[in-house]
């Protein structure tokens, strides 16, 4: 079997670890994700690597080099629901395939493989839970304050997944000993295609900000209550999500999403009581993610003034934009050209487990184009042919990183 066919495999078989038949749906903390993280346990130690499940969830595989520094390459595991078959595990799948293929090369970084968990954040509106638990962002009280939709926490889920949240400190990342993180990831847009290109090297990745709303009113009879008379969260929220459409398009490059709503309570004659919606902001402009948002609270407070309501903000995640690192960025550009590859340099609009990992390690991002651009749906489609470009590319790139080493310490 040669890489194309041992990529399809994978992605084929890891497919069927979901909750749907419509779709994947993998989300964290479930007996798919249970599956999944065990398929790939095997398919690392098949790759020579020594392989373990830290208490994130995430999975490990490792490969002893002459330092103790480390590589990281990796991607997700999870999915959102009724999702595609390449979103986050193509990066994991061609990770591991690097692993394989330099199963019996002498290594001067050690080389590690992670299979990340809940980075798409959908159980729980959150996200980026491996990489923030890396980077030591997680606390006891946030992991008890954070619920999904059956008010399960993440401190239970876990806890219930066979894990222990109190060891979530253990796993934080000694920077130091990491030399660079890399990720490859389908493109989730349109840009590549069009270009005919086979893959992209990420410049920056917007900054994301993520937040739980309800707003308050009275719950009244639809017909007996007249309108001057009620206090209808509904129509409030309407009016709000209507101007967070409006505040993303005065920012050029900016986007804001509503992608969840609960009505209570969601009855045809009872006037709405109470209105819980999600909201996603993003933009590669910090300042604009800001100036977004301040637009979109204030305009939140003046609807519930004007109307008598109350209203709750929680905010579920925070993250700057980041900008991939400019050496490893002309390494993979140099690799491509080598390999007679064609590529194009954009932004990610989507975020990605290399947003928050960037502001501590330097690290860069592949892109693989996306079939008509679709993603988030089971349309989601990449060539394995590409994918397995993208493998050439990062083992070429590692080559690069370990020989820089060599002549960095050949010069001390
Ligand atoms: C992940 O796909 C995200 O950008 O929300
Ligand atoms: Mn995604
Ligand atoms: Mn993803």
């Amino acid at each position: 079997m040669n890489t194309v066919d041992r990529i399809k495999e994978m992605l084929e078989t890891l497919k069927i670890f979901s909750e749907t038949s419509n779709g994947v749906t993998r989300l964290p903390f479930t007996k798919e994700a249970e599956l999944a993280v065990s398929y790939l346990k095997q398919k690392m130690e098949e790759a020579g690597l020594e392989v373990f499940v830290d208490a994130s969830g995430a999975v490990h595989g490792i490969r002893r080099g002459i330092s103790p520094r480390k590589i990281i390459i990796g991607s997700h595991y999870d999915s959102v629901k009724n999702g595609g078959a390449y979103d986050g595990i193509a990066g994991v799948v061609c990770a591991i395939e690097i692993a394989r293929i330099l199963k019996y090369e002498t290594l001067f970084y050690t080389l590690e493989i992670i299979g990340f968990n809940d980075e798409e954040g959908v159980r729980f509106g959150t996200g980026f839970f491996s990489s923030k638990a890396f980077l030591g962002e997680w606390d006891i009280e946030k992991l008890k304050s954070q619920y999904d939709d059956k008010n399960i926490s993440i401190y239970d889920a876990m806890k219930n997944w066979g894990l222990v949240p109190e060891q979530l400190i253990n796993i934080v990342w000694q920077i130091s000993k990491i030399r660079c993180f890399m990720e490859i990831h389908v493109e989730q847009g349109p840009v590549l295609e069009k270009e005919g290109v086979d893959l992209g090297i990420v410049n920056g990745i917007v900054g994301m900000r993520r937040y739980s709303i309800k707003i308050f009113g009275r719950a009244d009879h639809a017909g007996t209550t007249p309108m001057n008379m009620r206090r209808d969260a509904m129509v409030a929220a309407a009016k709000v999500i209507e101007h967070i459409e409006m505040a993303a398009q005065k920012y050029l490059g900016s986007v804001a999403t509503v992608g969840s709503c609960i009505v209570s309570p969601d009855t045809v004659n009872t006037v709405p009581e109470r209105v819980e919606f999600s909201l996603d902001i993003r933009s590669i402009n910090d300042d604009d993610l800001y100036a977004m948002e301040q637009d979109i609270l204030i305009y939140l407070e003046c609807v519930a003034q004007e109307r008598n309501l109350t209203y709750e903000i929680q905010t579920k995640l925070e993250v700057e934009p980041a900008q991939m690192d400019k050496r490893l960025r002309a390494y993979l550009r140099d690799s491509i050209l080598r390999l007679g590859y064609s590529s194009v340099s954009l932004n990610s609009g989507a975020g990605h487990d290399a947003l928050p990992i960037s502001r501590k390690v330097p690290t860069a991002m592949l892109f693989v184009p996306s079939k008509n651009g679709r993603i988030h749906c089971p349309e989601e489609y990449s060539k394995p042919e590409n994918l397995a470009k993208a493998v050439q590319v990062v083992i070429n790139t590692l080559k690069k990183i370990n020989n820089e080493e060599d002549i960095n310490n050949e010069l001390s």
